[in-house]
């Protein structure tokens, strides 16, 4: 007879709308592989406290593993009351191997412990291509910024120029946001790699079985220390959207700098045919979809971060359905994330840089500051000195002329202790090149900037 996995207390039918209402296989079937690994490390644990003969064990791996085959190969045939992962593989198993064998493998064993162990299954590996994309973005960024060291461009404050830096220092401002990234990713790879299975329903296995074998076997870096949290908890899945959400933000940021440089206005960049689309109505255009779309994801998957704790907030303790919602945000925010950051990483591989534009830009008026500084380097005290070179700019804007147009004379009419070397301090390279303390943009500590960079990728 056929029967709801849980149908024995029912007599009433579930209402079409809510049966497909409570349905997830529709979603959680891509986690079909976790699914299978967690049954079989479950089936042993179940042999070795004797609820399952060796025979017994055989027997449901070879179902288990044939099960998997038809996930992998598409023959999997879902059935109407497959009502999640969990119970898809579980009727198959028993059409396979027969139920007197398929149906001890949920002994002691609950959906709630099972799920939640899937979800963290599903999610290492995940995390561990996410990790590797994340290199290989940064990685591209950091070999950009070794090469183009050459170029100079104005930085910006409040997007007005404000002073010289070099197109690697922009660069690798960027790549350091999401080394940062990187490293709190790692660090919460130890919290999603806590293993719930063995906790049961919510009261903990009533067999015995062993934990820490099944921790091992499915390559857990530790045993969640409570049932009813083990059960209950989805905080690694908060975590994860939360660095995501911070890591888009970073995504969204450098996203935002390279659409306003590939204006025409700007014209720094261009994005390479590959990452970019046209108009339906206007020829010429070339539009940064590509950056657009990485900046738009952004807030879809803060949304879906923002939405998972509404779901959690006020849930009692242990396993409630709400906990279910939470498939849908983290798939999302992992093929999300997943393909921005290749998109990321190709944008940036291929774009092209234009040096002379962006040296074109380079105004006099950015070196205002080291005009004040040339005056603090003769003894004359900062405040001071920012009035004087504040005045010099405001004489160049009433002459329309540039900051090294003003002759010697007119510097030294506007303070003492101007020279004829003043004209040395017209020099964006120089002026890049004094920045060599730790972090700025001088070549020096671009080497360096390169190296703590290239060292947490490996
Ligand atoms: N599909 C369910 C989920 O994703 C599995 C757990 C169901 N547990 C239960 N007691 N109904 O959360």
């Amino acid at each position: 007879t056929k029967q709801k996995l849980w149908g024995g207390r029912f007599t009433g039918k579930t209402d079409p709308l809510m049966h497909e209402f409570n349905q997830s296989l529709k979603y959680d079937q891509r986690m079909h592989s976790a699914d299978i690994r967690g049954s079989i490390a479950y089936a042993k644990a179940l042999t070795r406290v004797g609820i399952l003969t060796k025979a017994e064990e055989s027997k449901m791996i070879e179902g288990l593993k044939a099960v998997g085959r038809e996930w992998e190969t598409g023959e999997f045939k879902a059935e109407p009351d497959d009502e999640d992962i969990h119970t898809a593989n579980e009727r198959r198993l028993s059409q396979l191997i027969g139920s007197d064998i398929g149906g001890k493998l949920h002994t002691g064993r609950s959906r709630n412990d099972q799920v939640a162990t899937d979800m963290r299954l599903w999610l290492l590996d995940e995390v561990e291509d996410i990790v590797s994309s994340l290199k290989n973005l940064i990685r591209v960024i950091v070999e950009r910024a070794d090469k183009e060291r050459d170029i100079i461009l104005p930085g910006y404050t409040h997007l007005q120029r404000g002073q010289p830096i070099r197109w690697s220092h922009f660069l690798l401002s960027h790549a350091l946001s999401f080394r940062y990234d990187l490293e709190r990713l790692q660090q919460v790879i130890p919290r999603i790699s806590v293993l719930p299975l063995g906790s049961g329903a919510l009261a903990g296995n009533p067999f015995n079985v062993d934990r820490e074998f099944l921790a091992k076997e499915l390559c857990f870096q530790s045993l969640a220390e409570n049932s009813m949290w083990g059960v209950g908890d989805r905080d690694f899945i908060v975590e994860f959207l939360m660095w995501a959400s911070l890591t888009m933000t970073h995504m969204s940021r450098i996203s935002e700098d390279l659409i306003i440089y590939s204006t025409a206005e700007f014209g720094f960049v261009k994005l390479s045919d590959a990452y970019s689309t046209g108009s339906s109505i206007m020829p010429q255009k070339k539009n940064p979809d590509s950056l657009e779309l990485l900046r738009g994801k952004t807030g879809r998957i803060f949304g879906h971060m923002a939405g998972f704790m509404m779901t959690l907030k006020g849930l009692p303790s242990t396993y409630n359905k709400d906990l279910q919602e939470d498939k849908e945000p983290l798939f999302d925010a992992v093929d999300n994330m997943s393909a921005s950051l290749k998109i990321a990483e190709g944008v940036i591989a291929t774009m092209e840089v234009y040096g002379d534009k962006m040296r074109q830009a380079l105004t006099m008026d950015v070196l205002a500051t080291d005009l004040a500084d040339y005056l603090v380097r003769k003894g004359v005290p900062f405040r001071e000195t920012h009035h004087v070179s504040g005045r010099a700019v405001a004489l160049a804007e009433a002459q329309n002329c540039q900051l090294n147009d003003l002759s010697v004379d007119d510097y030294k009419k506007l303070h003492e202790k101007f020279g004829d070397d003043v004209t040395q301090v017209f020099d964006f390279e120089a002026s890049v090149e004094r920045r060599m303390a730790i972090g700025g943009p001088s070549r020096k500590t671009l080497d360096r900037q390169i190296s703590v960079l290239r060292a947490a990728l490996e």
